[in-house]
């Protein structure tokens, strides 16, 4: 299959490593010419050199903390500079901390609105209207299996990735006939640092070993094991694709079958 991605513009953000990295490859793979952002661009520039030659020459890289007031400017001018206009936004930002509802702090949960949700918002709306004028886009958010089954030990995720869940639906609807899709994409577990990170953190929680939380957390998904980042970039690469076009406001489950309701 064509994805006819040879002469599209992919911005992904967090893609300096996980999913949003594994998203790039994909995208650079089927030939989008691929803006990365994150907040290391030492870490953007390695992943970047640790490319095939000939995919590297159309990979660019802006350094960004999408908490900062200007962020969503800063990387929307560096990605135009280098690759022309967007035609694909992949929105990914880190996760919040983990822990009890009960002990939900209402500041951090702002500090973390406005590092997950309002750049995404602003990114959105800012790149939206040129891809409407062309009548051609692509609007991808990497959210959360717990948008659909709230993760218990992650009550910020649920509740901040739900607020882009009705934000994303609705413009779907909007741009629907201009040509652009907005779409979700919903990891299960997939096999990166963040999923190392907060096993890691349970295991010490609960003084049990890692290798133990991970298996058991393995032996709850229906295929009985972590998905990995290559089986997730696969996905984002064919809803950013032409071939994808009668896709938009849904949301995409990644997740081996974890998410048990219909
Ligand atoms: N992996 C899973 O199974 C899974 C499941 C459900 C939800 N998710 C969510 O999906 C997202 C990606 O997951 P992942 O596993 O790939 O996470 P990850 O390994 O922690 O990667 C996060 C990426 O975002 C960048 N980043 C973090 N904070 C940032 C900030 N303030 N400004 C700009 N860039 C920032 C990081 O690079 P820098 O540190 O260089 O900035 C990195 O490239 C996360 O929100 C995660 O919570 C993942």
């Amino acid at each position: 299959m064509d994805f006819g991605l040879h002469d599209r513009h992919a911005l992904v953000l967090g893609a300096s490593q996980g999913l949003g990295l594994a998203a790039a490859k994909a995208l650079l793979a089927e030939g989008a010419r691929v803006t990365m952002s994150a907040r290391t661009l030492e870490r953007l520039l390695a992943a970047r050199d640790a490319l095939p030659a000939e995919q590297r020459a159309r990979c660019f890289a802006v350094a960004a903390e999408l908490g900062d007031a200007d962020a969503a400017q800063q990387i929307i001018a560096g990605a135009q500079a280098q690759g022309g206009p967007v035609d694909i936004l992949l929105n990914n930002t880190g996760g919040p901390p983990a822990g009890a509802p009960s002990a939900i702090k209402p500041a951090e949960m702002s500090e973390q609105f406005d590092r997950m949700v309002r750049p995404v918002v602003e990114l959105t709306l800012a790149l939206v209207a040129g891809m409407r004028a062309r009548g051609w886009g692509r609007i991808l958010t990497i959210a959360s299996s717990g948008v659909v089954q709230p993760i218990p030990h992650l009550p910020m995720s649920n509740a901040l990735r739900s607020t882009l869940v009705g934000f994303m639906k609705s413009l779907a609807g909007e741009v629907a006939g201009d040509g652009v899709t907005v779409n979700m994409v919903l990891p299960g577990r997939i096999a990166t640092a963040r999923t190392l990170s907060l096993d890691s953190g349970l295991a010490q929680r609960t003084g049990r070993a890692l290798a133990d939380v991970a298996k058991e957390s393995a032996a709850s998904i229906p295929a009985g094991r972590y998905g990995t980042p290559e089986e997730f970039g696969a996905v984002c690469a064919f809803l950013a694709s032409a071939p994808a076009s009668y896709i938009t406001g849904s949301l995409i489950r990644v997740d081996g079958g974890a998410i048990r309701s219909i």
